[in-house]
């Protein structure tokens, strides 16, 4: 082997263990072309010691306003961002009983955000959001809209698989929402979409159920939110009457972003 064959091997076997390593935090996603740049990252969880027990944790200031960032620095602050996540403690039950954290799927910069509840045994098991029978249904409205699903960004409010798939609880809906919020920031989608009550409970700070929140446009942070059904909601032994429903809230964003409306086919 000369010493051409010997480097190129090193490389690439560098090259795949920084990209396992990079999967392993959450990150499916790479720029075509500019190279990864180093950014130094601001953790944004303080310690419990440091916390007075009752305090609703901040986010720290950041020195430089999100607005000003390229996408690589986005890409690179919420590759850091997903590897805090990776190392939360702050939920006991539900960092003992989780496999992996599940962070997102998609580019930041996506024109929309699809805001889901928390994952489930498929998406524990693969590490990314709406895999199983409630993704594969997102698959069919993304598609239905003219969407591809790599150019959305699809994340949970809750990063752990809470145990049986129950709904997470509020102070774990808390104890995640730092993570949330910096998550939007970074990824700073025009649009939201929050999938379910969770969703929209927890992103809108509200308690108005679903059916009150339909049907018009909501702010959060001056991105204006949709508010639907969650695909669970929609499977076949659930409530699949309620897709003209989720059909007439995506119409209502699609007309917003100014997209053509596709013609429905069923
Ligand atoms: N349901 C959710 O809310 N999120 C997922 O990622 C999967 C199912
Ligand atoms: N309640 C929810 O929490 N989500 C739905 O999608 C419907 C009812």
């Amino acid at each position: 082997m000369d010493e051409t064959t010997l480097n190129l091997d090193v490389i690439s076997r560098q090259l795949l263990a920084r990209i396992r390593g990079l999967h392993g935090a959450g990150v499916d996603w790479l720029p075509k072309e500019a190279p990864l740049p180093v950014v130094e990252s601001t953790p944004i969880v303080a310690t419990s010691e440091s916390l007075p027990a009752d305090s609703s944790f901040d986010i720290v200031e950041q020195p430089q306003s999100e607005a000003a960032l390229s996408l690589e620095e986005r890409l690179a602050a919420l590759q850091a961002l997903a590897v805090e996540v990776k190392g939360c403690t702050r939920c006991a039950e539900l960092c003992r009983s989780r496999t992996q954290t599940v962070f997102a799927d998609g580019p930041p910069g996506a024109e929309v955000c699809f805001l889901g509840e928390a994952p489930g045994a498929d998406e524990d098991a693969s590490g990314t959001p709406f895999v199983g029978a409630a993704g594969q249904l997102l698959n069919r409205i993304l598609a239905a809209c003219g969407f591809r699903r790599d150019e959305v960004y699809i994340c949970n409010v809750v990063k752990c698989r809470p145990p049986g798939n129950r709904t997470p609880l509020a102070d774990e809906a808390d104890n995640c929402r730092a993570f949330l919020v910096k998550q939007l920031e970074l990824a700073a989608p025009k649009y939201i979409v929050a999938l379910g009550g969770c969703a929209a409970t927890n992103l809108l700070q509200t308690t108005l159920s679903i059916g009150k929140l339909r049907g018009r446009f909501h702010d959060y942070k001056g991105i204006p939110v949709v508010v639907t059904y969650h695909p669970a909601y929609l499977l076949p032994h659930k409530h699949p009457e309620k897709k003209g429903d989720v059909w007439n809230d995506m119409k209502m964003l699609l007309e917003k972003m100014g997209r053509p409306i596709p013609v429905r086919s069923g």
